[in-house]
């Protein structure tokens, strides 16, 4: 499974550019599901069919990553550039971003009048190393990603876009190694998740499901100085209460828990004070499906390495795992 998330990890794939990452994604789903297809909003649906008992599931991970877009280019070629997705201008100095066509920028500030603050977006620039504006090969409109490489240090990795590309490797290996549930289980990987859950939006609309699932990071209060969060790295896969979004259904809420107790699996409870993942969509689409979401403890969520635990994935595919094998009850 790790090659598949360094794999999933180093595509280039900012909001609105998901091509890559969905191609990845699709030789790995179709050999493995009933049907296969992309949405008019660029989502791929992958349905693995059950047996006629159980219920609509949709489960839900988001292809896109944070990153910047090109606003302005000046004479000498310099880039000014917009956020896509929530970025922080205090961890982007210094930092290097990949165009789709293969040109790699290094984010520069200017000289500041209160250099003991954090700089506004507007204060800093990409430099593609370019000589003049004419021979530049990026421009307005051009969107680009962070670069780092993933790094393997046994249990705990690191990677950019982990967010929410563990989520995605999560749904791929659950559907490699789901034997036989009883439900139609729709593995969705989303789309411009980081701009407003925007495919979520569309694609629980079109599947229609009686229960989603989103799986997606979360932050976690185990470092120094945090702000106080009961998450942490290792300590299982988080089960949603509530985010700034969300509050899970309670009835997906308790089947998550008595799964994961079912199953000896460990697990712990997450209260996410800011941000919300595809399940904020899906729970209130249509006339609204119950909804929860797991997450995976991750430290550094929206920087260019975000580190979390393999344990906390592996655990995480299992108890889909063991939630898809079984009827599905909501109380
Ligand atoms: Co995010
Ligand atoms: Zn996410």
């Amino acid at each position: 499974m790790k090659k598949l998330i360094r794999n999933l990890t180093e595509t280039y794939g900012p909001s609105g550019n998901e091509a890559r990452v969905r191609q990845l994604i699709e030789e790995e789903v179709r050999p493995l599901s009933d049907q296969v297809r992309v949405d008019s909003m660029g989502n791929l649906i992958a349905l693995k069919e059950g047996d006629g008992s159980g219920r609509k599931v949709m489960l839900a991970a988001h292809m896109d990553e944070i990153g910047v877009i090109v606003t302005h280019v000046d004479e000498k070629g310099f880039l000014r550039f917009g956020a896509v997705g929530g970025l922080r201008p205090l961890v982007l100095i210094g930092s290097r971003v990949l165009f789709a066509n293969g040109v790699t920028g290094t984010i520069g500030v200017e000289k500041l009048d209160s250099p003991d603050k954090v700089p506004s977006l507007d204060k800093l620039y990409i430099d593609v190393g370019a000589v003049s504006k004419d021979t530049l090969s990026v421009g307005v409109g051009d969107a680009a990603c962070f670069v780092r490489p993933f790094v393997d240090q046994g249990n705990r990795l690191t990677a950019k876009a982990f967010d929410d590309r563990i989520g995605c490797a999560i749904l791929i290996q659950s559907l490699r190694t789901l034997a036989d549930s009883p439900h139609d289980v729709y593995f969705v990987f989303t789309v411009q998740e980081e701009v407003g859950l925007r495919g979520a939006r569309t694609s629980a609309y079109g599947v229609d499901p009686d229960v989603g699932i989103a799986v997606d990071v979360t932050t976690t209060g185990d470092t120094p100085e945090a702000h106080p969060m009961a998450v942490s790295l290792g300590n299982g896969p988080a089960i949603k209460v509530k985010d700034s979004g969300m509050l899970t259904h309670p009835g997906v809420k308790n089947l998550l828990i008595d799964t994961a107790e079912r199953l000896g699996l460990p697990y712990q409870i997450e209260v996410l004070e800011r941000g919300t993942t595809d399940g904020d969509a899906m729970q209130v689409s249509r006339a609204g499906v119950p909804t929860g979401v797991i997450s995976i403890a991750t430290r550094y969520v929206h920087t260019p390495s975000e580190m979390l635990d393999y344990n906390d994935v592996l655990n995480s595919v299992k108890l889909l795992e063991g939630l898809l094998s079984n009827p599905i009850e909501l109380a």
